[in-house]
């Protein structure tokens, strides 16, 4: 097929002096899916905004069709074919869906936009490509799966021959997921280009027919999928060789450490979060919670940490009833918690890497003697902390929020862990985080296991769970709608129709 759209040398340096993309040169076929891989930060995002016409290269050139083009803002990539579909979402809610797809290109009747025919063009399109929707609901009432397939058609009703997708599956399940996928492979059947960016590789093999990686604004390697494997891929992206798959020792269940009967939590507003849950969970185990996000895993997490009072039902930590709602009794009972938004509850972005690896401690020994803190040990904390987890970081004293993501989630690992919690809830432990700093805390957990520690794992990154965990319970709707004592052969495609209420367990 022949290239339609070519990089020559592309840089982009902000006016912050970042180098975000240095001499990229990539080209893109007809009818091909072309993935775009690379760890946070890698550059993908703004390459994209660069063919899209919403940042302006500081160097290098866009060819499409073999002609030099330059864009000044979306409106002109989209006048020459380029559609582009974003992270977030920029669609007008109280519009219809089919509202939506024809905005600024309407059909009219009489000056008035003429809404069978709208609705019939874009069910049309939508039926063409195989993306279901709704052309009449409102896009307020939609669920972001539809939203997205929303933006999709927009794009295509203005003509666009190449799509590109930044990170779209990030916010689809795994049914969305294979139908987002079987849209892209119609779309290249039909001679248009997808630019699919993403950091899950196995999405990547699965649905891409070239892979190009960046890596620190920089191109690796663009290559044929049909010559990579997951391993390679990780490598490329990371500049070192990567253990994708966690060595797990044997499992050596111990007593019973947490004790959950009956767990029911409601919301101020009334609705019931957790309905009446009950489940045992042993030391030296993960057990994983899988679930849509929204159906109780967050209230499970915070009730347990005590940051959230329940309303019924009985909690024991080692044989002891759990303070309710009060997260200091829980942490002095060997409760720690990874809180799955890190930046709201688990860290204070202001404050140095050593304060924030004793917020829970300050108030004791050895970081606090007659009445004042000793910095010493808080520092010397710290260092050694910084060193076991590989933080990177200029000191002790560099403020967290100065720090990665996946750098900033070490550190909030390296406080609970050090803590020696009888139960560690990891609530979303790697969300954001790059592919390296996933294999650091994936070892960690494990590590945490092998010496007893009682691990409750919720995560919306299925395959994380699936891998880690010794059992796996599904939340759906507050209630626990399954139950596998063997997550290493359960497949995601049936998780997925637990997790959708569409099947449960008796
Ligand atoms: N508008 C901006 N101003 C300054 N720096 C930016 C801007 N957008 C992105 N960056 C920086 O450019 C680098 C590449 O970012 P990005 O293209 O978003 O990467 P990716 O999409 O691969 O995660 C990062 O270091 C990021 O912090
Ligand atoms: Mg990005």
């Amino acid at each position: 097929m022949p290239t339609r759209l070519q990089t020559r040398d592309i840089s982009k340096v902000y006016p912050n002096g970042v180098r975000a993309n240095d001499r990229i040169s990539i080209a893109v076929a007809a009818g091909q899916v072309h993935a775009i891989v690379g760890e946070n930060g890698a550059g993908k995002s703004t390459l994209m905004k660069i063919l899209y016409g919403m940042e302006r290269p500081t160097e290098g050139e866009i060819l499409l069709d073999g002609e030099r083009v330059q864009f000044h803002s979306p409106q002109d990539a989209i006048r020459r074919g380029i559609g582009m579909v974003h992270q977030n979402f920029m669609l007008v809610p109280s519009f219809t869906v089919a509202q939506n797809v024809v905005l600024n290109a309407e059909p009219t009747r009489l000056g008035a936009l003429d809404v069978p025919t709208a609705n019939a063009r874009v069910q049309a399109l939508a039926a063409r490509y195989g993306l279901p929707i709704a052309p009449e609901l409102r896009v307020a009432e939609i669920p972001v799966g539809m939203k997205q397939r929303v933006e999709i058609l927009k794009a295509l009703y203005r003509g666009a021959e190449i799509l590109i997708l930044d990170e779209p599956t990030a916010v689809l399940t795994p049914s969305e997921t294979r139908e987002l996928f079987g849209a892209m492979r119609e779309l290249a059947a039909s001679g248009k280009s997808v630019l699919f960016i993403s950091h899950k590789l196995r999405e990547v093999l699965a649905v891409s027919d070239q892979v190009t990686v960046l890596r620190d604004g920089r191109l690796i390697d663009s290559l044929p999928t049909s010559q990579c494997t997951e391993r390679h891929l990780a490598t490329l992206m990371v500049g070192r060789e990567v253990f994708m798959n966690v060595q797990k020792p044997p499992l050596q269940r111990g007593a019973p450490i947490l004790k959950v009967d009956e767990l029911t939590v409601r919301l101020p507003n009334g609705k019931v979060a957790l309905d009446r849950i009950s489940f045992r969970l042993h030391s030296g185990e993960i057990l994983g919670v899988a679930g849509v996000e929204g159906n109780g895993q967050t209230e499970l997490a915070e009730s347990l940490a005590g940051l959230r009072a329940f309303e019924s039902g009985k909690v024991t930590l080692c044989d002891r009833p759990l303070p309710n709602g009060d997260p200091r009794a829980a942490r002095e009972a060997g409760v720690a918690h990874i809180p799955e938004d890190r930046l709201k509850n688990g860290s204070a972005l202001e404050l140095s890497i050593a304060e924030n690896l004793i917020v829970d401690r300050y108030y004791k020994p050895p970081f606090s003697a007659h009445g004042s803190l000793n910095l010493r040990a808080i520092r010397q904390n710290a260092q050694r902390l910084i060193e076991r987890f590989n933080i990177v970081a200029r000191s002790p004293e560099t403020p967290l929020g100065a720090l990665s993501g996946g750098n900033m989630q070490k550190v909030v690992l390296a406080r609970e862990l050090s803590a020696a919690p009888r139960l560690l809830i990891a609530a979303q432990p790697t969300r954001g985080v790059d592919i390296g700093a996933i294999e650091f805390i994936h070892a960690q957990l494990i590590a945490a296991r092998a010496h007893g520690v009682a691990i409750l794992l919720i995560s919306a990154d299925l395959s994380e769970v699936l891998r880690l965990s010794d059992r796996l319970i599904v939340l759906y709707n507050g209630q626990i709608v399954a139950h596998f004592e063997e997550p290493s052969a359960v497949s995601e495609e049936e998780l997925g129709l637990y997790m959708l209420g569409s099947k449960r367990m008796a």
